[in-house]
């Protein structure tokens, strides 16, 4: 089939990619002309996993061009896959969907099926169907669906190649055969249901894995203070197959583009509707104040931090990724830079991000450190804030070489028996603090 792709973040071009993967032909749109010449060059964009090798081999499947009447041109399916931010109050800014499906309307001339893949509110997709009636400029049939993703950054790919499912939102027959045209080839199991409600699957889904997050981190506050250990009470939870044993790793909150923003998303959705969601309103709460947990604890060993080396290993939400949306490092580092830190941060790939992000004018300082044993060196408190393989790789040694070696790791990345009876100190999320200097 001829896909068309509107948008080319991580959702986009890795559709576009595993679409072209197993054997249609990908037409990608994006505005930003820099980025289709990128592509086009045989660049990759974005920092994702098996995505470059992906494109490499699917080159002569796919094109890239920023004008939307040549990108419309023979498309059966067009994709909408563009950011939808979050607004002051919470709420999705959907300019860059209704922005896209105008384009779309200006420029098509023949039948489509026109898939809203970015996550949006529920009703979007009525709404999306109407501005297509009101601005289609030719005597023909578009038809909206809800189609939303469920890949995560670094193993996009993955996920997508091997899904759980395929949620699809479609208002007739014609559009159901065509979606399950287009992705059979995946072999996934195929949720066909309302537009509305494949709008809310997408929501219903990621704010229960933020709530499944912030649950098992309030378990571990209460760990730490009646002397149980998270790690093993998740291990014993996970093997309930009705809680499962995914999503229960408790550390400092959860960060990225999506969770933060479609918990609230869905709170600001059900008070506009005069209802209250309580679990997600306490998800939040949870998550904003989990970022903090590290500070507390360094609170035990440092009254202020002024003038106190700190090595902070990790500035990326998760390993696997350059992005900082929504990061903790983004409330931790400002918070100790107030207070006059002086800063050792190592991160193998959201550093030149974080630079950009940093507030001079701030009392203390921070130093990019090329390699972990830079970052380590001379530092009087170490920091965990992502849990990329590289500090799991760390040993007891590694961090003897500090100059006060007191750890506190907010990914639980070490083993408390490795680190108990050395002359450091070892506190983490949930369970004990062992060693002492
Ligand atoms: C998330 C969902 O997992 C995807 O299914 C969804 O498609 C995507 O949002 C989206 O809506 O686009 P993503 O934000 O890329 O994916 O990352 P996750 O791997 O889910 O991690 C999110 C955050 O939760 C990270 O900060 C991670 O450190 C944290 N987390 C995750 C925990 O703190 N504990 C866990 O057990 C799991």
């Amino acid at each position: 089939m001829n896909v068309t792709i509107i948008g080319t973040g991580y959702v986009g071009l890795v559709s576009a990619a595993v679409l072209a993967e197993i054997g249609h032909d990908v037409v990608c749109i994006d505005v930003n002309e820099e980025k289709i010449q990128r592509l086009r060059n045989g660049e990759c964009p974005i920092f994702e996993k098996g995505l470059p090798e992906l494109l490499e081999k699917n080159k002569h499947r796919m094109r890239f061009l920023s004008d939307y009447q040549q990108g419309c041109q023979d498309a059966a399916i067009i994709m909408i896959a563009v950011g939808t931010p979050e607004k002051k109050d919470g709420s999705a800014n959907l300019s860059y969907v209704f922005g896209a499906a105008k384009e779309v309307c200006y420029n098509l001339d023949h039948d489509a099926i026109l898939i809203v893949k970015s996550t949006v509110p529920i009703g979007t997709n009525d709404e999306v169907e109407r501005i297509v009636q009101e601005n289609l400029t030719k005597e023909i049939h578009v038809e909206v669906v809800s189609n939303p993703e469920f890949l995560s950054q670094g193993t996009a790919v993955s996920d997508m190649m091997q899904g759980y499912r395929i949620v699809a939102g479609c208002e007739s027959d014609y559009a159901r055969e065509k979606i399950k045209a287009l992705y059979e080839p995946l072999k996934q199991p195929l949720v066909l249901t309302d537009r509305r409600s494949a709008e809310m699957i997408k929501y219903a889904s990621n704010d229960f894995l933020a709530l499944k997050i912030s649950y098992i981190n309030e378990i571990a506050n209460l760990c730490e203070c009646l002397g149980a250990n998270v790690e093993d009470v998740a291990t014993g939870m996970g093997f309930d197959p009705r809680i499962g044993d995914k999503f229960l790793r408790a550390g400092i909150g959860y960060g990225g583009s999506c969770f933060p923003k479609d918990t609230k998303a869905l709170h600001w959705m059900a008070i506009q509707n005069d209802y209250e969601i309580k679990t997600v309103k306490a998800a939040i709460t949870v998550n904003e104040n989990q970022k903090f947990r590290l500070l507390q604890k360094a609170k035990n060993y440092y009254d202020s931090f002024e003038g106190i080396e700190i090595a902070v290993l990790g500035l990326a939400f998760k390993p696997g990724t350059d992005d900082l949306r929504e990061a903790p490092s983004l409330a931790i580092i400002p918070a100790l830079l107030e207070d006059g830190a002086k800063i050792r941060a190592w991160d193998p790939c959201a550093e030149d991000a974080f630079r950009g992000q940093v507030d001079n004018s701030a009392k203390g300082e921070i130093r990019f450190c090329g390699s972990l044993r830079e970052s380590l060196r001379e530092a009087d408190l170490c920091l965990i804030l992502t849990e990329w393989d590289q500090v799991k790789a760390l040993t007891p040694a590694d961090f003897k070489e500090m100059r006060r070696p007191i750890i506190i790791d907010g990914r639980n990345c070490f083993c408390l028996e490795d680190m108990e009876n050395e002359a450091i100190v070892y506190a983490s999320i949930g369970r004990k603090t062992v060693g002492s200097l």
